[in-house]
């Protein structure tokens, strides 16, 4: 048996993804009009012998209730939402919930980061893990070397695909080779887990009984004793050990931290829908709608009428819900999804008046604007 963990942060997380984060947890804002988790959580549907699906945060549990009821009923999966108490880092989250992940004695475990976006290769991933003979496999992509450095980057060996050497965001380039956030463990990275924070503990007490200077920076060490990060404290140590091997996706690859990347997401996703879910997207042969051009999804509860113009124009932005754009109103972004203004953004209920043009531009929720503006955060 196989269960799958989705690790999807907490409210101090997702900072860069304001305002859309505002009301909505970053993991549920909908991508191709399904929640962020929505997508790694129905490619999970494909492992084999799935047992179980753990999404692990430090939301509130009411802010995922509905969502993890409603799609465990849709995948006939159970999906559970396992609440921190506080962040314990991406493999303390997983350690802090050992016993409820080993409840269904799986013998693999699937590690997944909520805010990644790719085609979830699982199975494939589950097979090459299985040859391998590891404890853990990482997908891993070639991304251009001047990127690279924003991601963990690692260097495998050419035969073996064994992870030779990983260092987390260097600062000096060492491989265009990067960590996707996705991976497959045996029950062993339990192990690997614990060894790294008794380690951490001994150093700990080392120091506070012999010199006095550390004696701050090792209390302090105790006390975060249960915050382990995946990457820098249990990954980085077991490369080049013959247990951790990758599995190289050469298919789309993007992580999602900001609203920009939420739209390229978006777009990769419903392009994704052509071959995947091609009834997700609207038809031309739908008489509800107008005119439809590119891959298009359209909300059972939108309606668009079908000789639908009204002059109105929305190019690479998001509109927040129950917002409204005016006649002859402009509503646009360049496209230019990693910088900071490169597309439009209107939070929650915001109204723009007829012929008002936003362009670049970040509108928090709750306004009106009867003027336009261009390259501006509107607070
Ligand atoms: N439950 C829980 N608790 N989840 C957490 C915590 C925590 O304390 N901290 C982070 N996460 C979740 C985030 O929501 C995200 O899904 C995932 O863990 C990784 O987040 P970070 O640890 O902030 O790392 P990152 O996203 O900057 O980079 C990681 O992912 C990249 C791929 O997207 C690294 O592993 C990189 O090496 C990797 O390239
Ligand atoms: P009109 O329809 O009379 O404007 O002539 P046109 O079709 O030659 O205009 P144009 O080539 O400039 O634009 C093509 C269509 O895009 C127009 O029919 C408009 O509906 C729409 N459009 C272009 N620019 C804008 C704009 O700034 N605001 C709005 N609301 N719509 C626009």
């Amino acid at each position: 048996r196989v269960v799958a963990v989705i690790l999807v942060g907490g409210p101090t997380k997702g900072t860069r993804f304001r305002p859309l984060s505002l009301n909505v947890p970053k993991p549920l804002f909908p991508l191709a009009g399904q929640p962020m988790i929505h997508h790694p959580i129905s490619a999970c549907k494909r492992i084999p012998n799935l047992a179980q699906i753990y999404l692990i945060g430090f939301y509130e549990e009411r802010e995922f209730a509905l969502y993890v009821s409603s799609i465990s009923n849709e995948l006939r999966i159970p999906v559970r939402y396992l609440k921190e108490d506080k962040p314990h880092g991406s493999a303390g989250g997983l350690y802090n919930f050992r016993d409820y992940v080993m409840e269904d004695n799986p013998s693999h475990i699937f590690l997944l980061n909520c805010d990644v976006c790719c085609s979830f290769p699982l199975p494939e991933m589950l097979e090459a893990h299985k040859r391998y003979g590891g404890m853990g496999t990482i997908l891993v992509i070639k991304v251009s070397a001047e990127s690279a450095n924003q991601f963990g980057e690692l260097v495998a060996d050419p035969i073996t695909n064994e992870v030779l050497h990983y260092t987390e965001k260097p600062e000096t380039f060492v491989s265009d080779l990067i960590n996707c956030g996705v991976y497959v463990f045996t029950p062993d990275i339990f192990t690997a887990i614990q060894d790294a924070i008794m380690q951490r503990n001994d150093r700990a007490n080392l120091h506070r009984e012999t010199s006095f200077e550390f004696l701050q920076s090792a209390t302090k060490a105790l006390l975060h004793a249960d915050f382990v990060r995946l990457d820098q404290d249990i990954l980085s140590p077991l490369a080049g050990k013959k247990v951790l091997y990758t599995y190289e996706t050469t298919d789309f690859w993007e992580q999602i931290k900001t609203p920009g990347m939420s739209l390229k997401c978006s777009a990769l996703y419903l392009s994704q829908f052509r071959h995947t879910s091609s009834h997700l997207l609207a038809g031309g042969g739908d008489t509800r709608c107008a005119t439809i051009v590119g891959d298009v999804y359209i909300h059972p509860s939108a309606k668009v009428h079908v000789t639908a113009k009204e002059n109105a124009i929305a190019i690479n932005s998001i509109v927040g819900w129950k917002s409204s754009i005016g006649r002859w109103a402009r509503v646009q972004g360049d496209g230019d999804y990693s910088a900071k203004l490169g597309i439009t953004i209107l939070g929650e209920a915001v109204a723009v008046e007829d012929e008002v043009v936003v362009i670049n531009s970040i509108v928090l929720p709750n306004k009106t604007l009867n003027v336009s503006v261009q390259e501006e955060i509107i607070l």
